[in-house]
C-alpha cells in the first residue's frame, strides 16, 4: 500500500491512516506547555484546532484532558496523540504507561499512541502489547516516533504490523527524504515535529525574505512548508495570539521557486 501526501486545506482536513482511522493533518504540539496547559488547550480548541500532541515526557497529559473537558467539545471531536519511551519493562511497562496516560486524559482511549523513540531494548515486546491494547480499543491507532528506515525494516522482519504513523523532525534544515519516501512507500503517514525548528529559525534571513515577499510571518512560512509537503504538522506555541497566526496557513501557497530555496544546509 502506498499513501500520497495530503495537503491540509483547513484545520479539520484529515488523512486516512493505514488502519482506516481518520486523523487531522494540523494540530498543536504541547511540549513545554505547563501551568497554562488547560487554558491554552481550551483556547486552541475554541480557535478550531482538533489535533493535540502530548507525551508522558511533557507532564501535561492531564492538562490536555482538562482543556478538552473545559472546551465542552465531545471527546470524539478531538484527536489526541500521546507517546511513551519504551523501557526495559517491555510489555508491562507499555501497558502501565498507557493506563496512566488514559487516567491523565480522563478518557477511555487515546487516538494515536506512539513509541517515542526506538530505544529501551524491548521495543518489539512493547509494540506487541500495544497492538493488544488497540484490539481492546484503548488505542485507535498505533505509531512510532524517531524511527529510521532500518528500525522500520527491523520491525517488518519481525513480522510486526506496520505502524500507522512515524513522527519525525521535519523542517527546511531536516528534510529526511530517505525516511519520508520509505514511509510513503509503505503507507505509513508522515508526521513532522518541530516545524519551526524549535523557534530557532524564525530570524533566518532566507525565511525572512520569503515571508516579506509573501506578506506572511517567518513562522507562517515555516509551518506552510510542512503543510505543503503533505506532512501532518504540530507547531507548538504557548502564546495565545500565535495560535491564530500559526493556523493561518491554508489559503495561500509558497511558490515552487521558494520551496526549492527552502532546502537548507544544517
Ligand atoms: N516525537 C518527538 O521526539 C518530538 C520532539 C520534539 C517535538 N515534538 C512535538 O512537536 C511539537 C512542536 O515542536 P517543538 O515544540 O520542538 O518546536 P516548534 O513547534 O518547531 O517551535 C516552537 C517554538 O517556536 C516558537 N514559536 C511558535 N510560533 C511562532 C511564531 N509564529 N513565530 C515565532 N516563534 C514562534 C515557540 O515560542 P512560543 O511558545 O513563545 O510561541 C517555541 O519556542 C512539540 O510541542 C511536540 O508536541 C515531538
Ligand atoms: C506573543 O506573540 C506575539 C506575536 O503574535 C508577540 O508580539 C508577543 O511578543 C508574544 N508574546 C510573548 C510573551 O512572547
Ligand atoms: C485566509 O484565511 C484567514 C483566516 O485563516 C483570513 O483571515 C483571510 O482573510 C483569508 N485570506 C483570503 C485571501 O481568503
Amino acid at each position: 500500500m502506498s499513501s500520497t501526501a495530503s495537503v491540509a486545506k483547513n484545520l479539520i482536513s484529515k488523512v486516512k491512516l493505514n488502519d482506516g482511522v481518520e486523523m487531522p493533518l494540523f494540530g498543536l504540539g504541547v511540549y513545554l506547555i505547563k501551568d497554562n496547559c488547560e487554558h491554552l488547550i481550551h483556547a486552541a480548541l475554541d480557535k478550531g484546532y482538533r489535533l493535540l500532541d502530548t507525551a508522558e515526557l511533557y507532564h501535561n497529559e492531564a492538562g490536555v484532558g482538562d482543556g478538552l473537558k473545559k472546551s465542552g467539545l465531545a471527546r470524539e471531536d478531538v484527536f489526541i496523540v500521546s507517546k511513551w519511551f519504551p523501557s526495559n519493562e517491555g510489555a508491562e511497562g507499555a501497558k502501565k504507561a498507557l493506563s496512566t496516560c488514559l487516567k491523565n486524559l480522563k478518557s477511555d482511549y487515546v487516538d494515536l499512541y506512539l513509541l517515542h523513540a526506538p530505544q529501551g531494548g524491548k521495543c518489539a515486546e512493547a509494540y506487541r502489547a500495544l497492538l493488544d491494547c488497540k484490539k481492546n480499543k484503548q488505542i485507535r491507532s498505533l505509531g512510532v516516533s524517531n524511527f529510521g528506515v532500518h528500525h522500520l525494516e527491523a520491525m517488518e522482519k519481525l513480522g510486526l504490523e506496520a505502524p500507522s504513523v512515524n513522527q519525525i523532525e521535519l523542517h527546511p534544515w531536516q528534510q529526511k527524504t530517505d525516511i519520508v519516501d520509505y514511509c510513503r512507500k509503505k503507507g505509513i503517514a508522515v508526521m513532522g515535529y518541530s516545524p519551526l525548528a524549535k523557534g530557532n529559525k524564525v530570524k533566518d534571513e532566507t525565511v525572512r525574505k520569503i515571508a516579506q515577499k509573501l506578506n506572511k510571518t517567518p513562522g507562517q512560512v515555516l509551518i506552510r512548508w510542512s503543510v505543503q509537503h503533505g506532512f501532518i504538522t504540530i507547531p507548538k506555541t504557548s502564546n495565545e495570539s500565535r495560535l491564530e497566526e500559526n493556523a493561518d496557513v491554508f489559503n495561500w501557497t509558497i511558490p515552487d521557486e521558494d520551496m526549492n530555496i527552502l532546502v537548507m544546509n544544517t
